[in-house]
């Protein structure tokens, strides 16, 4: 071993030491929930916040961020506009992805699966539970659809809020989507450089799980 290398190991913990990667649960839900609430603890800005990639009909791939509404029965669970690109792409192919980076935390967790709407009555509940804003705002933006003007968006704005005096109920066009994973993958960047990474796959109703190449 060179003098160099010899320096550098004793100047990285990490190079030797077991790390976040091998603490994590064999159930990739529990690991997630693990790294999902040290995200928070950690106050990384917006740590719900993650990209969702689709793909249209002639294989092109389209990426956008959105918000992680809950993990619920190994479910990813997120809400948007069913007619907007993104919607009617995951209509058209459910196969997505979703990526979450915690920067303070040095961490990537990679999320592929098939989407499927959820129950109606469970984005009501959601819908109900949001401010009044957010809920005229549903109705007002045609989401991903060109605009003329931005007085456009607050004439229908203002016309949803005439409409609607007091409860404002669930467009049709707006609701949940949930994500159901066959692999998640983690990744947890080390100061020596030797980053890790930990791939969870589901095969034949098992998750086993293995560790890939940085
Ligand atoms: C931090 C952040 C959070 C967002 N959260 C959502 C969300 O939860 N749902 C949503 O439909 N769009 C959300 N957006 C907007 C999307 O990135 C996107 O612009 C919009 O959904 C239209 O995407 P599309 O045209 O590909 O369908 C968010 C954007 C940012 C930057």
């Amino acid at each position: 071993m060179s003098e160099w290398l010899k320096a550098y190991r004793e100047n990285h913990a990490d190079f030797d030491q077991p790390s976040a990667i091998d603490a994590l649960p064999a159930d990739p839900f529990a690991a997630f929930s693990l790294w999902f609430d040290a995200a928070v603890n950690a106050q990384e800005q917006e740590a719900n916040a993650c990209v969702l990639s689709t793909t249209n009909a002639e294989l092109q791939t389209s990426s956008r961020v959105l918000y992680l509404k809950e993990l619920v029965e190994q479910q990813f669970v997120f809400y948007t506009n069913y007619s907007s690109h993104k919607g009617q792409e995951l209509l058209l192919n459910p196969k997505a992805s979703l990526l979450f980076f915690w920067p303070q935390l040095m961490r990537q967790v990679r999320i592929e699966g098939r989407v499927q709407q959820i129950d109606a009555a469970i984005s009501d509940a959601y819908f109900a539970s949001r401010p009044r804003e957010s809920q005229l705002g549903a109705w007002a933006s045609h989401q991903s659809s060109e605009l003329a003007s931005r007085a456009e968006l607050i004439a229908r704005f203002e016309a949803y809020d005439t409409q609607f005096p007091e409860v404002v109920p669930r467009p049709p066009h707006w609701g949940g989507f949930a994500l159901a994973p066959s692999y998640l993958e983690f990744w947890q960047g080390q100061p020596s450089r030797l980053h890790e990474r930990r791939a969870y796959e589901l095969s034949q109703n098992e998750w086993k799980s293995k560790l890939l190449n940085p």
